[in-house]
């Protein structure tokens, strides 16, 4: 029986380890616990001291009632204590603390984040390795996190098998030489020096890839890193960001490329509108006041489609001056994509069927259109303009071959010449640019809010 005792004893005494999220859903109510996180708040009332405390597993921080202590703002603390029911209405439960432990200390003069501040998202970018302390920017985070799952199943869910296509590659799928270079940093020898034996680059698109899969595998998709060596300071460009690429074998027409775009944009997002509905309503009212009508007012209708044509034709009769003047042939600017898109109703439009030499080698040729176009797309959608380009791949051998021959890349790109010669489908596909998708979903201004670790021109922290 004394051995009894003692198993009991440490059965009370022993602490249950919880995250956060768990500890705030009310499930473990009269349980000894232990939860670890930052304080968020310190707030002395009478003889208690009651503290806000998380682990960025949940929006909603929990409540510790501590009878004293000397805490300050963002330290890092292990707090053990019993789980009850809250006498406040704001929260279910409270932790009353036996033992508070400060794990690391945060010292509150030089600490960025002020107790009780809300901070703007340009202030706290200023400290990336700091601001995923801000409730703002962890809220973000968990969106981000969710909305890459909620793409990933869609991508399952449709069937589409999905490819690492590589980081490191020798082509320029856009041809717009905007690549990184890629080089050992000090070769010992001289053969360290040539590396790849051939120039190597890091990608700026997964395309080339996809369609090299898409010639056994009728559905393919990638999601990860590009990068651009765009010398821009814009709001939607980075020199690393994400992208989702799809390929389709089998196509039809352009419209099986816009039902998967548009199909994968209202999936995800209505996923993590029920997924994430927290974060995504603290964000709609404290970072991005009234974004939450524009995001269901988007989600209302189909997405219209109008071709580059009709779309110059709208911007000729505007009666709003634009910086780049418009004419058929010229490429739509940011502000010519945002004017379309207000011109549509505020929602997501589809650009169709853009001229010819606008478009890289890959796009299908549109011989039957009067004017000389390609079988291309672009998504433009309110707040960001372009947020996604595909088109219909040239699948004819001999219109390909011309067309890389009139480049002088026929020798540089033999092997995707050769996907024409075993095998060729029509086939099409699209990229997405994530970061552009999370601005256009919560309404973030700046694109270097909505990624962990911006890269662009003349910054490269951390
Ligand atoms: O239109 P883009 O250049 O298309 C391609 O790269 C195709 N090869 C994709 C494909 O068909 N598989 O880029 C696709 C999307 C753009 O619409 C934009 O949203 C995003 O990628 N994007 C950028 N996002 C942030 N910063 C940049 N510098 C970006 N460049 C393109």
């Amino acid at each position: 029986s004394r051995r009894i005792l003692s198993i009991r004893y440490y059965c009370k005494r022993t602490p249950t380890k919880l995250r956060l999220s768990e500890a705030v859903s009310g499930s473990k109510l009269g349980a000894n616990v232990q939860v670890q996180g930052w304080v968020r708040s310190v707030r002395p009332q009478k003889k208690n001291l009651f503290l806000h405390v998380n682990d960025g597993s949940t929006l909603q921080p929990l409540q510790i009632v501590a009878s004293s202590g000397l805490l300050t703002f963002g330290c890092a603390v292990e707090v053990t204590g019993t789980l009850k029911q809250s006498p406040h209405q704001k929260q279910l439960v409270e932790l009353e603390a036996d033992q508070i432990l400060v794990v690391g200390e945060c010292n509150p003069v030089d600490f960025p984040f002020k107790i009780k501040e809300r901070h703007n998202l340009e202030y706290i970018r200023q400290f990336p390795h700091l601001r995923c302390r801000t409730n703002a920017f962890s809220s973000l985070l968990r969106i981000r996190s969710e909305a890459t799952t909620a793409i990933h199943s869609y991508f399952r869910e449709n069937g589409f098998v999905q490819i690492h296509t590589p980081i490191i590659t020798s082509n320029d799928c856009e041809g717009a030489g905007e690549l990184f270079q890629v080089e050992p940093q000090s070769p010992e020898n001289d053969e360290d020096a040539n590396f790849f034996s051939v120039p190597a680059f890091l990608t700026v698109s997964g395309q080339l890839h996809l369609e090299v899969m898409s010639g056994g595998f009728s559905r393919v998709y990638t999601f990860g890193p590009t990068f651009r060596a765009e010398n821009s300071q814009s709001r939607r460009h980075l020199a690393e960001f994400y992208m989702v690429e799809a390929e389709v074998s089998f196509t039809q027409s352009i419209e099986d490329l816009t039902k998967v775009m548009e199909d994968m944009f209202r999936s995800a997002t209505e996923d993590v509108l029920a997924h994430c509905a927290e974060d995504v309503a603290l964000f709609h009212k404290h970072v991005t006041p009234g974004h939450r009508d524009t995001v269901d007012h988007m989600l209302k209708k189909r997405f219209p489609v109008i071709t580059y044509t009709e779309a110059i034709d709208i911007l000729n009769r505007s009666s709003q001056k634009f910086a780049f003047p418009t004419q058929w042939g010229c490429d739509l600017q940011t502000e010519h994509e945002k004017y379309l898109v207000k011109h549509c109703g505020n929602i997501p439009v589809f650009v169709t069927d853009y001229p010819y030499e606008l478009k890289p080698f890959y796009a299908r040729d549109n011989e039957d259109h009067p004017e000389h176009t390609a079988a291309a797309v672009d998504l433009l959608v309110p707040g960001v303009g372009e947020l996604c380009g595909g088109s219909l791949r040239e699948e004819r051998l001999d219109l390909l071959r011309t067309r890389l021959e009139e480049a002088g890349l026929q020798d540089t790109y033999s092997w995707y010449l050769d996907l024409r010669r075993f095998g060729s489908v029509p086939h099409g596909g699209f990229g997405l640019g994530f970061e552009r998708y999370l601005q256009c979903i919560l309404g973030v201004d700046n694109i270097k809010d909505v990624i962990p670790f911006p890269r662009f021109s003349h910054s490269c922290l951390l």
